[in-house]
């Protein structure tokens, strides 16, 4: 959920980590700070707020001598947002510094036994347990290298880290530990970054090797071990990040959020590019080779996931229901890690997630994995926790998604399960010309979208028409019933206003009566098999004098004279009209969040990445 950033070099340690932090603000805001250490001793500061009000408080970075140190951006977990509670923590006798992203679950009982031999606390954080702990070894044992203090310590531990230790006795070493808190090592020319995300060393080094659970990294500025809590050296291999810096960054929109949802088509293109093969109609994803088999003689495919990529799973149901025949069920990974979930022969899981690192998606993958079901993966994130303990894998190929309203990610997602679907159907009941069709369909995706995006400048008027409404009804049915959600779920998390999803269908069950003049309804209602039905919701809302923003085929002049506002979007193979249909309500969330003055990047309460349950 935090940011963290570690370098150890022959450069001025300070400017490296502020632009290194500033990458990673989207994963946790509320506070940073920083230590460095030099001949002078350790230097920290630390602000409440942005990483801009800790620069404030800088002044010139060069004031501050120091080759090796650490940074942090908080997202707070334990203990108000203070300064006293941001990052580093520190001993008792400033020796000791240490940033921390996760939860130390037995920080109280820590407490309590390290009180008891005179430690004193200065915040009410986790963390700063743990920086007690390390000194109190060091304390114990005189002269015990710090790497050692820090694995010792972390034997004591339960829980959640990824975290770098600054040692004022040992300035030319960085001691970095992993579990369960996504952690990575950017080797550069004598000199070295650690990071809880990739972004944050791009601008020094593509170079980097990724810590695993259980292990822990001695950094100096010529060279890196790695061993496992039982001190046995790790052998790690060296992998090349793909992203570069500039893709990143803004690129001349406003706001990441929307530089994303523009990038959809691309994303598509990505996400199919030599996967689909039109002419054969069918889909090679050879990251799950290794699973090829057990898939397709799959029963029944388990998909766990969360928040809008469990939406994404969601589209993904009635999809592979659909083409390949094999039942499916979505499950929100948060639920299904805690329900005591039945697994049968022949099951297969499936974890959807763009971070890849989302605590209870990985929970639930393992849980799988524990039951001996065959798993495989659709990430973003190359090289995050979930890529690695799937099986098998697809990687989504977006590219950086910054806003941490996740867009792009939901788009290509369902791409890929589209893909998915169509190889699973062709081994199946698919025939040849049908799985043609279904691909050349889904080629046209991507230009589409472009199409699509051309609504922007009216969905910008409607959001402005709709400023004062202070709830939204979003409605679907089938394949939109699951973007009806996500209309409801962006809506909500950017600006912050009541927002329901729900499926046309269930509206005369319950939420008809909230329908009146103040109570707008989004209808997702394109010209599809369940189109009639639709076109009755909407006159039963009408009759009841609810406002209605319709969503609808190009050409539809019948909803053109029904609904209040009515979004255009081509017409397209309804199996994949969620990829089209979601654009208009993602850009409504976000002129929406906008009109309303909100920070649409960062909206407030959430994080981009879900380490924590
Ligand atoms: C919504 C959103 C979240 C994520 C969820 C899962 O806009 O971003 O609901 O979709 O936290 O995250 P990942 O996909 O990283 O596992």
């Amino acid at each position: 959920m935090c940011g963290i950033v570690g370098y150890i070099g022959r450069r001025r340690a300070l400017p490296i980590l502020l632009g290194g932090i500033k990458n990673l603000e989207y994963r946790g805001y509320d506070s940073a700070g920083f230590a460095v250490v030099s001949r002078r001793g350790v230097e920290s500061r630390k602000a409440v707020g942005r990483v801009a009000r800790l620069e404030e408080k800088i002044g010139d970075p060069d004031r501050f001598p120091g080759t090796a140190g650490i940074i942090h951006s908080r997202w707070s977990t334990h203990g108000e947002v203070t300064e006293a509670n941001a990052h580093p923590h520190a001993d008792c006798r400033g020796r000791i510094w240490l940033a921390h992203n996760g939860i130390i679950e037995n920080y109280k009982e820590l407490k309590r036994a390290l009180a008891r031999t005179g430690h004193t606390f200065h915040s009410e954080t986790d963390t700063e347990a743990l920086a007690h702990l390390i000194e109190e070894f060091t304390i114990r044992t005189p002269g015990l290298a710090i790497e050692e203090a820090v694995r010792l310590a972390l034997l004591s531990v339960r829980g959640t880290y990824g975290l770098v230790v600054l040692d004022r006795e040992s300035p030319d070493k960085l001691v970095a530990a992993r579990n369960f808190s996504p952690l990575l090592i950017g080797i550069g020319r004598g000199e070295y970054l650690v990071a809880s995300d990739a972004s944050a060393v791009l601008k020094h080094t593509k170079n980097v090797i990724y810590l695993d659970d259980g292990e822990m990294a001695v950094l100096t500025p010529r060279e890196h071990t790695v061993w496992d809590l039982r001190r046995r050296p790790r052998e790690k291999p060296l992998h090349e990040i793909e992203w570069t810096l500039e893709q990143a960054q803004k690129g001349g929109y406003s706001h990441f959020m929307l530089k994303e949802i523009f990038e959809q088509p691309e994303a598509i293109e990505n996400a199919l590019r030599g996967r689909l093969v039109p002419k054969d109609g069918h889909a090679q994803l050879g990251g799950l080779e290794t699973v090829h088999e057990r898939l397709a003689g799959a029963e029944r495919l388990i998909i766990a996931a969360c928040g809008t990529a469990y939406l994404a799973g969601r589209v993904g149901k009635y999809m592979l229901e659909a083409c390949a025949g094999i039942p499916v069920e979505v499950d929100v990974a948060s639920e299904f890690r805690y329900r005591a979930p039945v697994f049968r022969k022949g099951d297969v899981f499936l974890a959807i997630s763009q971070s890849g690192e989302t605590a209870d998606t990985l929970a639930a993958l393992r849980e799988a994995r524990e039951k001996g079901v065959p798993t495989f993966g659709i990430v973003n994130v190359v090289g995050s926790t979930i890529a690695r303990e799937t099986d098998a894998g697809i990687y989504q190929h977006a590219g950086p998604e910054i806003g941490v309203a996740s867009t792009k990610a939901f788009t290509s997602q369902v791409a890929i399960l589209a893909l998915l679907a169509l190889s699973l159907g062709r081994q199946r009941d698919l025939s040849l010309t049908q799985g043609q069709e279904f691909a050349r369909d889904l080629a046209r995706i991507p230009e589409l979208m472009r199409r699509t995006l051309g609504v922007d400048d009216e969905v910008r008027r409607i959001a402005a028409a709709c400023r004062d409404f202070k709830n939204f009804l979003f409605l679907g049915r089938k394949y939109n019933l699951p973007v009806a959600l996500e209309g409801a779920l962006k809506l909500k998390e950017v600006s912050y206003v009541h927002a329901e999803g729900y499926g046309a269908g269930e509206m005369k069950h319950g939420p008809i009566a909230m329908i009146d003049e103040r109570f707008p309804s989004v209808c997702i209602a394109p010209r599809d098999s369940v189109y009639e039905k639709m076109v009755s919701n909407i006159e039963e809302i009408k009759a009841r004098r609810g406002p209605v923003i319709a969503i609808a085929t190009e050409g539809d002049q019948e909803m053109g004279a029904i609904a209040d506002h009515t979004i255009f979007i081509p017409k397209a193979a309804e199996i994949f009209v969620p990829l089209l249909s979601v654009i208009p309500l993602q850009l409504f969330a976000y002129y929406f969040g906008v009109e309303h003055g909100h920070d649409v990047d960062r909206p407030r309460n959430l994080a981009k990445s879900v380490t924590v349950e």
